[in-house]
């Protein structure tokens, strides 16, 4: 029986797992803290997370029907992410399994992301019976990243972003047009009924040889936009299109690159996970664009896009299964942890 934290930026978040099934993952959310900021505070996030970790994990045991003494082992996000909201949940994670004499593994959130498709069903549980070397497009508020994923836990950085990360671009856009924050999750509704073609917008990178992403010329071109037309903003239609037109050159370049490099490698098969990938025109261009190409593709489920502690115990079990000695418990957090 595994407990996991994850308290990497803005979500607070506790698991349990055991033998590959998810038997509690509660999820706390301060969307609402930061709107008024228009951004993650750091400071505000690690506070948040002080506050609320012991409960979130209180409610995730009781979920379970688990007694903490029942407990096997412990993990936690050691990196990337926040320092000060990194450090809450590795340090808990630590003390926990100090008490408990039990063993304890840092993960890497990225790697865990690239879990996160393959829990599915409820109540959810782990399925890697599909599992075949593939392309795994992370794609959230904080990183952009496309990866070949070679085995369970072997993996290779193909590109990430040199910038902006996507969802990052959505909500500096959608505040560019008065949305509040975060912005995504606005402008896809909005998009539903805006013409993708009104207005064109840059697609970043899109054609160079590389799996790289840049997405802050985007955001910089639809400012000056703006800026020359500002009467768009008083046009509920034309902020449909806008938000709709910004979001395809988005998508498109996420789409184009994911499946470039699906196909360069010889690969038969693309997952997707992270925050955006709960955005509609994603999930439809991106499902289009794997059946042109015979590739199978594999969504996170929309509970499990965005950041949450399931996803962390899952890749946890598996690694301490491989290594029982887990992580120092004295182990410190990796705020700029590379994938390797
Ligand atoms: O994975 P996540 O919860 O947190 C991290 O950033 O790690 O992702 C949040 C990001 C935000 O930028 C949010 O605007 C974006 O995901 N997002 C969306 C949608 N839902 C969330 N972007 C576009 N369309 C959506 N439906
Ligand atoms: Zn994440």
């Amino acid at each position: 029986m595994l407990l996991a934290f994850e308290t990497s930026c803005d979500e607070t978040s506790a698991a349990l797992i055991h033998a590959g099934r998810v038997l509690g993952n509660v999820v706390s959310s301060q969307v609402k803290l930061h709107a008024e900021y228009g951004g993650v505070v750091p400071e505000l996030a690690a506070r948040e997370h002080l506050r609320n970790l012991m409960p979130v994990c209180r409610k995730a045991l009781s979920q379970a029907g688990v007694k903490a003494e029942r407990l096997d082992a412990v993990a936690a996000t050691q990196g990337p992410g926040l320092p000060s909201a990194l450090m809450v949940g590795l340090k808990a994670g630590q003390a926990v399994a100090f008490a408990l004499r039990r063993p304890f593994i840092g993960i890497h959130h990225h790697e865990a992301h690239l879990y996160s498709p393959w829990i599915t069903g409820s109540p959810p549980a782990a399925d890697f019976s599909g599992f075949c070397p593939h392309v795994a497009l992370i794609a959230s508020g904080g990183h952009t990243l496309l990866v070949h994923v070679k085995g369970e836990t072997r993996h290779h950085l193909l590109g990430s972003t040199l910038d902006d990360a996507a969802g990052e671009c959505f909500d500096k856009v959608g505040k560019l047009m008065g949305l509040p924050y975060p912005a995504g999750p606005e402008m896809d509704r909005l998009a539903q009924s805006g013409n993708p073609a009104a207005y064109r917008f840059p697609r970043p990178m899109l054609d160079e040889p590389n799996d790289d992403f840049s997405f802050s010329g985007l955001k910089t071109s639809v400012r000056y936009f703006l800026r020359d037309h500002p009467v768009l903003l008083k046009d509920a239609r034309a902020v449909r299109d806008l938000c709709a037109s910004v979001q395809r050159a988005i998508v498109e370049v996420l789409v184009a690159k994911a499946v470039r490099a699906a196909r360069r490698l010889g690969l038969a098969c693309v997952t997707a996970s992270g925050g955006v990938t709960c955005n509609h025109e994603l999930r439809t261009q991106l499902a289009a664009a794997c059946q042109q190409e015979h590739l199978a593709l594999r969504f996170a489920e929309k509970g499990l896009c965005t950041d949450n502690a399931a996803m962390i115990g899952i890749l946890a079990e598996r690694k301490l299964a491989a290594n029982p000695g887990g992580t120092s418990l004295d182990a410190d957090i990796l705020p700029s942890w590379e994938l390797q």
